[in-house]
């Protein structure tokens, strides 16, 4: 479904990624982890159209879509979650569901002057759309909590919902368990896994629990200083010399915490 080829991302004179190739198979959960400041979050961007690469290319389904912008990927169902925007934290969940952008009669002005008829049906399906989401994602308590006043977890919980409200193909999570308390995290899992089994969703993650990546990610890709250093099973990668060593090498070299 993906396929990032000899992809390289520089800023100024660092190496955030370097020469990566990678396919994300369709229907997959893929996991891609790696120390602090490997580019897992770099290749992340520019994937989704955030930041353009130095080098290299990105296609989706066979097409290169490595110039286009994140809105134009998001219209193409490649979608990457973002926190909740700080203009929309005085929303409720069930409005923050209704604002992602969409095909929605309602926001092309002309079709409010001309058919006004049309965009109260319209916005009447988007909101029994939202409705649906919240359904799924079993928080039907939360549908008129504002969403600053949601845990963590659930704010999570929230950005993938709002995946939901157009055709996802494929979804990046990054972080999606940090800060997360554990038995909403399960819940995030479950979601994610029913949204992959019954919906057709790819998902590619960056976590850094590894139980999580165990139990939900296969295969996982891992990354250390920019570039790819292998892909397989959780078992295959954590047996693995080079990554062992990725991980403790990078765990001498620096200071543990700072995450960009
Ligand atoms: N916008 C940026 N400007 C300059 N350097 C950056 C930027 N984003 C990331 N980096 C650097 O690129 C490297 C990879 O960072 P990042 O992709 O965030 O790694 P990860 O997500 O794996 O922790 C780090 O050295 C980081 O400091
Ligand atoms: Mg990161």
């Amino acid at each position: 479904m993906i396929s990032v080829v000899d992809l390289s991302k520089y800023f100024g004179g660092i190496h955030a990624v370097e020469n990566v190739s990678l396919n994300i198979e369709k229907g997959s959960i893929t996991g891609l982890i790696g120390p602090n400041g490997a580019g897992k979050t770099t290749l992340f961007n520019v994937v989704a159209g955030v930041f353009k690469p130095t080098s290299g290319n990105v296609y989706l389904d066979g097409e290169d879509v490595t110039a286009l912008e994140p809105h134009q990927l998001f219209k193409k169902g490649l979608l990457r979650t973002f926190q909740i925007a700080h203009e929309f934290s005085s929303l409720t969940v069930l409005e923050n569901l209704m604002v992602v952008p969409g095909d929605q009669a309602g926001e092309q002005l002309r079709h409010t002057w001309f058919n006004f008829k049309q965009v109260c049906e319209n916005e009447e399906q988007i909101r029994e759309k939202a409705r649906e989401v919240i359904d799924f994602l079993e928080v039907s308590h939360l549908e008129n909590e504002l969403a600053r006043n949601l845990s963590g977890g659930q704010k999570k919980l929230l950005e993938l919902g709002r995946t939901m409200m157009v055709d996802a193909k494929i979804v990046f999570l990054d972080e999606v368990g940090a800060g997360v308390n554990r038995t909403l995290l399960k819940t995030i899992g479950t979601s994610i896994q029913r949204l992959n089994e019954e919906r057709g969703y790819t998902f590619c993650m960056i976590e850094h629990d590894m139980d999580f990546i165990a139990r939900m990610c296969d295969p996982v890709i891992v990354m250390a200083e920019g570039k790819l250093l292998t892909q397989g099973t959780v078992e295959e990668v954590k047996n693995n010399e080079e990554v062992i060593e990725a991980y403790l090498g990078t765990g001498r070299k620096h200071k543990t915490g700072s995450e960009a």
